[in-house]
């Protein structure tokens, strides 16, 4: 077992089950101490008991590795955070996973269940990075992942809710990366597909049983390695697949002064994605549009926005 975590300490949230579980037993098997939370609730954000996180500490002990439980909600990451450092002395991984649905469709969507995802999804994962970020700013490291779905990347039927929130995800992760970059600091995206109490709902029987959690285990367990080298970036795994995604632009075409019409004309030639590029920054997005008014014989004026200036026209 080469990838190793002795003297490293995990956060994984939501590690009562499904895949926060075995993502828990494999840090822990590789060395790592690891602070099991799950608020134990059912996958509608609602109800809460202790036993999920104990259960999964007790598996981790049995089997000779080092565990705390913590039965907070993500909502409340100090208070994660500190059972880590009570317990371990110090945090240098989080995995936020912690996760509920709350699947209907738009018409009939009322503000608590868009509310609860955010709060789970996105206020968890900003809430237990953050108490977790000045430990890993001073030490100069941190692996942190945050978990997206492909209902964020490509929206999903009665999931505005969970999409929207899924999406925002890779947007945190990628302006973390970003942050933490002079800090040794990485934060990555995953995206999973497995077979849980969440999915039962919405796949058949048969994928559930195939689709199996501990698929997904072995990237997760490279991405908060410390030799893994790669930040700001979106991988997947399911059903023994593995792989990454990317966003690519198409060419597009400069028209100077267009108009509607001018956009209409040349849809064909604007969305093509032959010879599409890959744009792994913002520097290098707004790079290509400066790129543009140099080479463009645009008229513009030049108005002042609170500092910096924006050519319009
Ligand atoms: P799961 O329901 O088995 O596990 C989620 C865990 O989070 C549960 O044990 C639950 O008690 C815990 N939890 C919920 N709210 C919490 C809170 N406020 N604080 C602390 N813990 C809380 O579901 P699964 O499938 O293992 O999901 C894990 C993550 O992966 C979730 O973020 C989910 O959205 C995401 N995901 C899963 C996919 C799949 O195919 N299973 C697909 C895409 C994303």
């Amino acid at each position: 077992m080469s990838l190793r975590f002795d003297g490293k300490v995990a956060i994984v949230t939501g590690a009562g089950g499904g895949l926060g579980k075995t993502y828990a037993l494999e840090l822990a098997k590789r060395g790592a101490k690891v602070v099991v939370n799950d608020l134990g609730g059912d996958r509608h954000g609602t109800s809460s008991s202790t036993s999920m996180a104990d259960k999964v500490v007790q598996e981790i002990k049995s089997a000779g590795g080092q565990a705390v439980a913590n039965y907070d909600s993500v909502e409340f990451g100090d208070k994660i955070v500190k059972t880590a450092i009570d317990n371990f002395g110090r945090i240098d991984i989080v995995i936020n996973n912690a996760g509920i649905l709350r699947d209907v469709s738009f018409v009939k969507m009322t503000d608590l269940d868009w509310d609860l995802i955010f709060k789970v999804h996105v206020k968890g994962a900003y809430s237990v990075t953050k108490a977790a970020w000045p430990y890993m700013r001073d030490q100069k490291y941190g692996r942190i992942v945050v978990t997206s779905s492909n209902a964020g990347v490509h929206g999903n039927f009665g999931q505005t809710n969970y999409a929207a929130a899924k999406s925002a995800l890779i947007g945190f992760a990628n302006a973390l990366a970003q942050e933490g970059a002079k800090y040794n600091i990485l934060a990555n995206t995953l995206v999973p597909t497995a077979g849980s109490r969440l999915t039962e709902t919405v796949m058949p029987q048969n994928l559930v049983d195939a689709l199996k959690p501990d698929y997904v285990t072995p990237l997760v367990t490279y991405l908060v390695h410390e030799s893994f080298p790669e930040s700001g970036k979106v991988f997947e795994a399911g059903a023994g697949w593995y792989g990454t995604l990317q966003y690519y632009k198409s060419k597009g075409k400069v028209i100077p002064n267009a108009t509607a019409d001018d956009i209409a004309k040349n849809w064909n030639v604007l969305t093509d994605m032959n010879g599409a590029e890959y744009i792994g920054t913002m520097q290098e997005q707004t790079g290509r549009l400066l790129a543009v008014l140099e080479e463009t014989p645009v008229t513009t004026t030049t108005t002042s926005t609170g500092g910096s200036t924006f050519p319009t026209n």
